[in-house]
Formats: C-alpha cells, structure tokens, sequence
C-alpha cells in the first residue's frame, strides 16, 4: 500500500488566506508538508460581487498550518505579479531546500453576458485565473525540476472549465484555458517526474460560492437555470471546502502516482446531468 504522508515535502499554494487555498494549507500539512501560502489579501477586481481576502485571513491561515505542526512561509503577492511569485519560490526553496507540491488556486468570478461585460472585466478574470496560473508554473517549476524529486502540480479549474455556463463566458473561458496548460504542462514535465492534473468543483462553500450577485443574472435571464442543475449526489448544500481537500490531498501524494494530464471531478455528478 502506498505512504500517503507527505512529511518532508514543501507545497506552495495560491489564493491561500481563506476558501479552498486555506483548507488545502491545512490539510496538506496536516498531512506532513511544509507550506507556502500566497494571497493578494486585497480587492482584485472591481466588478466582483463579493468582498475580497484581508490581511487578517492569511493571518489565520498560518495560525491553522502552525497548529498541525508545520512551517508556513506566507507572502501577500498577487498571482499576476510574475516577479512576485519567482522571488517567493526563490525565498521558499532558501528556507526549505525544496518545492515538491503546487496547488495553484487563486481566482475569481463575476457575472455578465460576454457581449455585455465590459474590457476590463475579461481582462481581469484572464490574467487572474489564466495568466495567474501561468506565472505560478512559470515560478514554480524551474525549481521543481532543479530540486529532482518530481512532483505534483493541482491546478483549480471549475465544472465551469468543462461545461458551458451561461453568464459568466468569461469565466468558463479561462478555466476551459486552465485544461490545456495543464494536459500540455504534463506532457512537457512527465519526464521530469511532475505530474500535472486539474481539479474541477462545482458551488463549494466559500465567499466565492457565496456570491449572491449572481442572483440578479437569474433573474434578468431565468432560462440559465437550468445551467445550474442539482448534482447525481444530494446536493442541498455547497461542498465543504474540506471535501475538495481529500481530493488535493491524494493528488499531491503518492497514491495517485498513476495520474497526469486528468480532469478530477469535485461535483457530485453535476457534469453528467
Ligand atoms: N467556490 C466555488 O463554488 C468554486 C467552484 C469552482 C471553482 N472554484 C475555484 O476555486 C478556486 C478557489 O476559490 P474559492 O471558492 O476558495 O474562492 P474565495 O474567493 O473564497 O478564495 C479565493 C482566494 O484567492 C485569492 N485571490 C484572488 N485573486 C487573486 C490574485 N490575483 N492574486 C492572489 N490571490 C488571489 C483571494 O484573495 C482569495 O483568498 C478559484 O480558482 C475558483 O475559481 C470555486
């Protein structure tokens, strides 16, 4: 049976003060890993319906990884700071000799008909939820690959990244562009040990998947709620954030080692309806 501890390992993870990025953090260590927690702690795009990160959440964040035991090294960058995140990486790799995790997290959604948004709008979910990815990778895997141990690199898609939803194009735009980074990413690092898989949730139980801002497009366009259809599971409730953790957990270890290049459904059925 395969050691599912990740004792001695480093992950770096984006969009960690609070949601899913925190859970991840905490899990992860509780599972053994050192981390490297990265939040812009700040408003990131202005037609968000929902209030941003603070310091104070990154705050807690580490107080949580510091309660399993293990080393936090946390930072306030914003993912589309390219420099930001290479001088982290270099900070981390200094103070832990190693990078073996990467979830990368960070993102944000807001709601309008593609024609409708204006330019602003889709250059901010773009360079948050795409380019941001990219400058992660782009940070992270020279370091990666230097350090020889392999590695797992978790990307955070959406169902959005793989179904069609109705206001929010932009959105399903950049995630469906998270997809094909991350299936060419893998080829490119399977010789290098690193795997590189997707994780795809549906509603889960955070600010974001609180935003009731959407309420309004349902209401101007009652049609798109059929977009938004129940899962083959019960789903009454949002997902807990802990519950996608199991999933980060086993992609980042071991017991996935058959894995790269995946599309991981955390969705309770929801794309097969
Ligand atoms: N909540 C959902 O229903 C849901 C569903 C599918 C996918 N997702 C995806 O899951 C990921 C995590 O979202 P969440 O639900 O935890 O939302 P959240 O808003 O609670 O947390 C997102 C975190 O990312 C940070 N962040 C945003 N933009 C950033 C930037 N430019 N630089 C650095 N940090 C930044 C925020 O400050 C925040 O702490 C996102 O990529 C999101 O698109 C969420």
């Amino acid at each position: 049976m395969t050691d599912t501890s990740l004792a001695g390992r480093v992950a770096y993870v984006t969009g960690a003060a609070r949601g899913q990025g925190r859970s991840h953090c905490v899990r992860l260590a509780r599972a053994g890993a050192d981390i490297v927690a990265l939040d812009a702690c700040a408003p990131v795009a202005e037609a968000n319906g929902y209030a941003p990160a603070t310091p104070d959440d990154l705050a807690e964040t580490v107080a949580l990884v510091e309660a399993e035991g293990r080393k936090v090294l946390a930072r306030e960058v914003d993912v589309r700071d390219a420099d930001g995140q290479r001088r982290l990486v270099a900070d981390a790799v200094e103070q832990f000799g190693r990078l073996d995790i990467v979830v990368a997290n960070a993102g944000v959604l807001n709601w309008g008909r593609l024609w409708e948004i204006s330019a602003q709008q889709w250059q901010d979910i773009l360079d948050i939820n795409l380019t941001g990815v990219f400058n992660t990778v782009q940070a992270v895997v020279p370091a990666m690959i230097a350090a020889g141990n392999g590695g797992s690199i978790i990307t955070v898609s959406s169902a959005a990244g793989v179904k069609a939803v109705p206001g929010c194009a932009h959105y399903c735009a950049s995630k469906f562009g998270v997809v094909g980074l991350t299936n060419a990413l893998a080829v490119e690092l399977g010789e290098f040990g690193i795997r590189v898989n997707s994780i795809h949730p549906y509603g889960t139980d955070t600010p974001m998947g609180n935003d009731v801002s959407m309420y309004q497009l349902l209401q101007d366009h009652p049609h798109y709620i059929h977009s938004f259809s129940p899962g083959a599971l019960p789903t009454e409730s949002l997902i807990a954030p802990d519950d996608i953790s199991d999933i980060v957990v086993w992609l980042a270890g071991d017991a996935s080692s058959l894995l790269t290049a995946a599309q991981i459904p955390a969705e309770k059925g929801y794309l097969k309806i």
